[in-house]
Parts: C-alpha cells; sequence; structure tokens
C-alpha cells in the first residue's frame, strides 16, 4: 500500500554547494546553496533569494565559485548558509578559512575546500515572486591533489562530499559507488519482452 504524502519537494539528493563572491570592495562572502544544479555539461544555475549578501555582490559584477561541502567542513559549510554577510560583517573572518583570488574569474576560492568549480557569470534572471536565478559557465575546476588518484580522477573516499536532504532538512555522507551509469541497464537493450 501507498500512502499520498502531498505536494513535497521530496528530490534527493540536492547539493551542498558554497558559493563565494567579492563585493565591490573585494571583501569575500560565502553562502551555503542546495536549490541549485548542473543546467549543461558546463554550466550550473542557481536559485536564490534576492536579498542575500551574495546576489548583491553578483549584480554587482562578481563571479563566483562554487566548492562542494565536505564533511570535515560541515559546521562551517552550515554556517555559511546561518549567517548573512548583509547582518554580520566578519562573516567570512570568524569562518577561520582562507581565500585566494581565482585565476580564471573575478571571483574568491576558498582554499580548505578540496574541490571548486570556477564560474563565469553567464546570465541572470529575476521571476514575478523576486527569486533570482544565475547561470554559471565552468571555466576550470580545481582540485586538491590530496583528493586525487593516480590516475587523476575523483577519489571520492577521500573527497568526502556531503549531501543536503529538503526531506528531512539534513545532510548526509556519500556511500560507495554502486554501479557504472549508461552501463548498467545495458542487459535490458538484449532483452525480449
Ligand atoms: C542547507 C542550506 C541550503 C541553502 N540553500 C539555499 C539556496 O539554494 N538558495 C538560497 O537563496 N539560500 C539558501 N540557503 C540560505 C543562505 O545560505 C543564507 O540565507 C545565507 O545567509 C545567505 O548568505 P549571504 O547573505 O551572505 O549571501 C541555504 C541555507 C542552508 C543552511
Amino acid at each position: 500500500m501507498k500512502k499520498e504524502l502531498g505536494a513535497k519537494g521530496y528530490l534527493f539528493p540536492m547539493p551542498v554547494a558554497m558559493i563565494a563572491t567579492y563585493d565591490p570592495e573585494g571583501k569575500v562572502d560565502v553562502m551555503n546553496m542546495a536549490w541549485g544544479t548542473l543546467c549543461d555539461t558546463n554550466m550550473v544555475v542557481c536559485n536564490l533569494t534576492s536579498s542575500h549578501k551574495t546576489v548583491k555582490n553578483m549584480k554587482a559584477g562578481s563571479d563566483f565559485t562554487i566548492a562542494l561541502a565536505t564533511k570535515p567542513l560541515l559546521e562551517v559549510s552550515d554556517y555559511f548558509g546561518l549567517a548573512s554577510g548583509n547582518v554580520v560583517k566578519d562573516k567570512f573572518e570568524r569562518s577561520g578559512l582562507h581565500a585566494i583570488p581565482s585565476k580564471h574569474v573575478k571571483a574568491p576560492v576558498i582554499e580548505e575546500y578540496p574541490l571548486t568549480l570556477e564560474c563565469r557569470f553567464h546570465k541572470d534572471y529575476t521571476d514575478e515572486e523576486g527569486n533570482y536565478m544565475v547561470y554559471g559557465e565552468i571555466v576550470n575546476v580545481l582540485a586538491d591533489e590530496s583528493i586525487l588518484k593516480e590516475d587523476g580522477s575523483i577519489d571520492f573516499a577521500a573527497w568526502q562530499p556531503i549531501l543536503f536532504s529538503q526531506i528531512d532538512n539534513a545532510y548526509y555522507e556519500v556511500g560507495p559507488k554502486a554501479s557504472a551509469a549508461f552501463s548498467a541497464g545495458k542487459i535490458y537493450l538484449q532483452k525480449k519482452h
């Protein structure tokens, strides 16, 4: 028996993405974003509340970087989603993390996160309810050597990314790989009904 749960946003998983921007004076801000995703092979889309300091920075000309949160950085990543740079003027300094300028885009790279997407502002859109959608072109990915295997691929066990669930407002760890994609289903291509 299935039970109807009503209209709920039960799509899982969502990312735990740290968006880093500069304000016009070069001050770093970082916010936590779960309502964002890839929308093309090298394009991200972020759904943001217009009043965020991050949005003001983007509208003032900042590009952005996106770093995926990890288990060791869970608390500080959650903090970036609790405090606003509009109110907490030393929001980034309080985190104790460190930023360096991206070589490719006008945005900071937060050094402690092991994997960072460097995104060039592509276009934005504000809907009737005032929600801000921004598209960014991924022009480079920066990865710490510590999360790379010998063949250069990403070692998920070393990286330890976390996921967000809107179902229970919680963070989850990533489990082991289940199978290769675009491959596991091939047995059905041979099957006759
Ligand atoms: C788990 C989590 C996910 C969040 N996802 C989003 C999101 O996708 N879009 C958004 O506008 N705010 C999101 N927020 C809220 C912002 O991170 C928060 O309002 C933050 O203070 C904005 O920072 P800023 O004003 O310095 O830019 C999220 C917060 C948390 C804790």
